[in-house]
């Protein structure tokens, strides 16, 4: 896995929720204020957007049916993290957002074994799913310092049998680790240094010396909330410069309108939960 030969080598499953209950009432990340204005009807229309995107490109995308009173469902990156048909669960720092968990374990265990989801786990530690943990071919990496404890680092470790590299936030602008870094394919990143402690970003060099490393204006209209296929890569509009570069890559590029949901701290990635079968 890893090199893109075509579409269907490079389909992805994904797990959307449609924002139908979106809003911004309480505010758990600076991005939030409840006192500004929010459009769901516009929410829902780059949602739609983003979905029919994904359609297009060839994958499959499931939804999970929006829960009243849980605005924050719409991100679905934030349910679960799902590698090799095995879903380890998600147990949210907020009490806002407490009740998703159980939503999304639920839906798991309901498509079952049949849809390939072959054992669920109910987390022990704090952890917002793959909010906090971006998948490579060989290895994890996870973030901790605001949301995910790095107790849930090692659970998810011995539960999926994939090495884990904890990576320490510091800017709270960037308080999930899909907001500072996001992979281009399986085995490289980019990634904003800003977000990260001197250590973590020391462990990234080490890890991945020829790493995209983005600029404070990219990762500030949540540029690295994006999500790559292998072959295209999804951004915000506004992310001209990291665009540019992921171009010359040889990636191509999809810009699509968020701004409503980055009102509450999330874009395109925070959207889309991967789930990632059990290996042929
Ligand atoms: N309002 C949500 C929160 O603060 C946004 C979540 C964004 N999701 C993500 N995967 N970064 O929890």
């Amino acid at each position: 896995m890893g090199s893109p030969t075509g579409p269907v080598r490079n389909r992805r499953h994904y797990l959307m929720c449609r924002p139908t209950y979106f809003a911004v009432d309480y505010a758990i990340n600076p991005w939030m204020d409840p006192a500004a204005e929010v459009d769901r009807e516009r929410a829902i229309r780059q949602w739609e957007a983003l979905r029919d995107l994904y359609l297009e490109l060839g994958h499959r995308v499931s939804e999970i049916t929006p829960v009243e009173g849980l605005p924050d469902m719409v991100f679905a990156a934030n349910g679960a993290l799902v590698v090799d048909g095995r879903v380890y669960g998600a147990r949210f720092a907020s009490a806002e957002r407490t009740p998703e968990g159980p939503a999304y374990l639920d839906w798991f265990r309901k498509a079952g074994v049949s849809e390939g989801f072959v054992e669920t786990s109910e987390p022990k530690y704090v952890n917002e799913g793959e909010g906090d943990f971006i998948t490579l071919d060989d290895l994890i990496l996870a973030g901790t310092g605001f949301r995910t404890d790095a107790a849930a680092h090692q659970e998810a470790e011995r539960f999926l049998g994939r090495p884990v590299v904890t990576l320490q936030l510091v800017d709270p602008r960037f308080y999930h680790l899909d907001t500072a870094l996001c992979a281009l394919s399986g085995t490289q990143i980019a990634y904003y240094p800003g977000a990260f402690s001197a250590g973590s970003r020391k462990v990234l060099r080490a890890l991945y010396p020829d790493a995209l490393t983005a600029t404070e204006e990219d990762a500030a209209v949540l540029g690295l909330n994006a999500v790559c296929d292998g072959s295209n890569a999804i951004l915000p509009a506004e992310a001209t410069g990291l665009a540019a570069r992921l171009r010359a890559l040889g990636l191509t590029v999809h810009h699509v309108e968020i701004d409503e949901l980055r009102k509450a701290g999330g874009g395109a990635k925070c959207c889309t939960l991967e789930l990632r079968g059990a290996p042929d």
